[in-house]
């Protein structure tokens, strides 16, 4: 049974747990510490602590933050279930009647007026950045936001990418789609049982919220050095991982529209020399972290890339990373079309994934 945390909520461009687990088994002993500067939904840690290996991640983009960290630095399931019954005896619902009215049309239309108040409660009194059960509570409403069905919060949305608002306005008034009433304190309890079914890893892990070009810096408290890299950077000019994230960067805080660049820097590359740059850049903030020897698992992939460019100018990144490298292993994936679907529904372009296994020394 794969680990019920593994699934909290779904995220672009993830690599698979076997994926994770495949390479920890491969490279690394119980104890070492494995590191993800781009850990999206927090699937190498996560994999790393549920095999005693201890783990550090980072995400320039909330989501991935709140995700991973909750992964990684789960708090008793107790302590979840209490905070959840103390936050519903203590919402009241008159004092979120303006914020609701004045949000734009969009919102009125994906929640019913009840379920939005207690989502824009949530959103007030969260501390996701620096409690632990807040967190948690977070990532379980983070992933129960948006969806088909009524174990969601929302009228019929994916729960995959966050429509834009336009978009979804004219696919409720197509259908004649209206919010029903769901109460967000109950789903969050149900998602708790469930979630809990899996025991938590026993290790606990690091997350940060940092660009990967500071990572080096923001974990630099970290007291071992990382014997193992597994990572997955933003493919090249795939997916715009903050705009396809809107309403759930929202309810951390940001905008009500859909943004570009203001929780994630430049998470999208469209210019090959740009990417490539930006990796060179990300590789340099890495290494102070690294032990002396070490190995780096990475997979990648884009448009515009042949796989004998990307293979080139991904060696050449690794002066970067270390004095001393060497290829181990080297495998190419064609990405078939359900495989493209987990970047965005319709998504073109992409058709390979290339992954590197390189040995480094310092
Ligand atoms: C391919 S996804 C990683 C997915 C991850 N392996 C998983 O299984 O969920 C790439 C990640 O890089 C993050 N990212 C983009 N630019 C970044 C930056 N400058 N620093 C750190 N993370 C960044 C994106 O937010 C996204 O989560």
């Amino acid at each position: 049974m794969r680990h019920r945390f593994e699934s909290i909520c779904p995220y672009f461009a993830m690599f698979p747990a076997s994926f994770a687990e495949r390479w920890i088994n491969i490279c690394t002993k119980p104890g070492q510490l494995v590191a993800d500067p781009f850990s999206g939904r927090g699937t190498a840690p996560l994999q790393s602590l549920l095999m005693d290996r201890r783990a550090v991640a980072g995400d320039i983009n909330p989501v991935a933050f709140v995700l991973t960290g909750a992964k990684v630095d789960s708090p008793a399931r107790s302590s979840i279930v209490r905070r959840i019954k103390g936050l519903a005896e203590e919402f009241e619902e008159d004092r979120y009647v303006r914020d609701a009215a004045a949000l734009p049309k969009f919102f009125r239309r994906a929640f019913h007026h009840t379920t939005l108040r207690q989502i824009l409660y949530l959103r007030s009194v969260l501390d996701w950045r620096m409690s632990r059960v807040d967190r948690f509570v977070a990532a379980l409403a983070l992933g129960s936001l948006h969806g088909e069905t009524g174990s969601y919060f929302s009228n019929r949305m994916p729960r995959t990418i966050s429509t834009k608002p336009m978009y979804s306005l004219g696919f409720w008034e197509a259908r004649n789609l209206w919010p029903e009433k769901r109460d967000v304190f109950s789903i969050l309890r149900q998602r708790t049982a469930f979630r809990f079914e899996s025991q938590p890893p026993k290790l606990k892990g690091a997350a940060y919220l940092c660009d990967a070009r500071q990572f080096g810096f923001a974990a630099s408290d970290s007291r071992r050095k990382v014997d193992c890299v597994i990572t997955s950077p933003p493919y090249l000019d795939v997916t715009n991982f903050e705009e396809d994230q809107w309403l759930r960067l929202w309810f951390l805080g940001g905008r009500e529209v859909p943004t570009r660049g203001v929780h994630s820097c430049d998470d999208r590359h469209r210019r090959p020399a740009d990417y490539w740059s930006f990796i060179c850049d990300a590789w340099r903030g890495l290494r102070p972290l690294l032990a002396d020897k070490c190995h780096f698992i990475c997979r990648l992939g884009g448009k515009k890339m042949s796989v004998d460019s990307a293979k080139t100018a991904f060696q050449s990144s690794m002066q970067f990373l270390a004095s001393k490298w060497q290829l181990v292993d080297f495998e190419i994936s064609q990405i078939r079309r359900r495989q493209t679907d987990a970047f965005r529904p319709g998504s073109i372009g992409c058709k390979f994934e290339l992954d590197f296994h390189f040995v480094l020394e310092q």
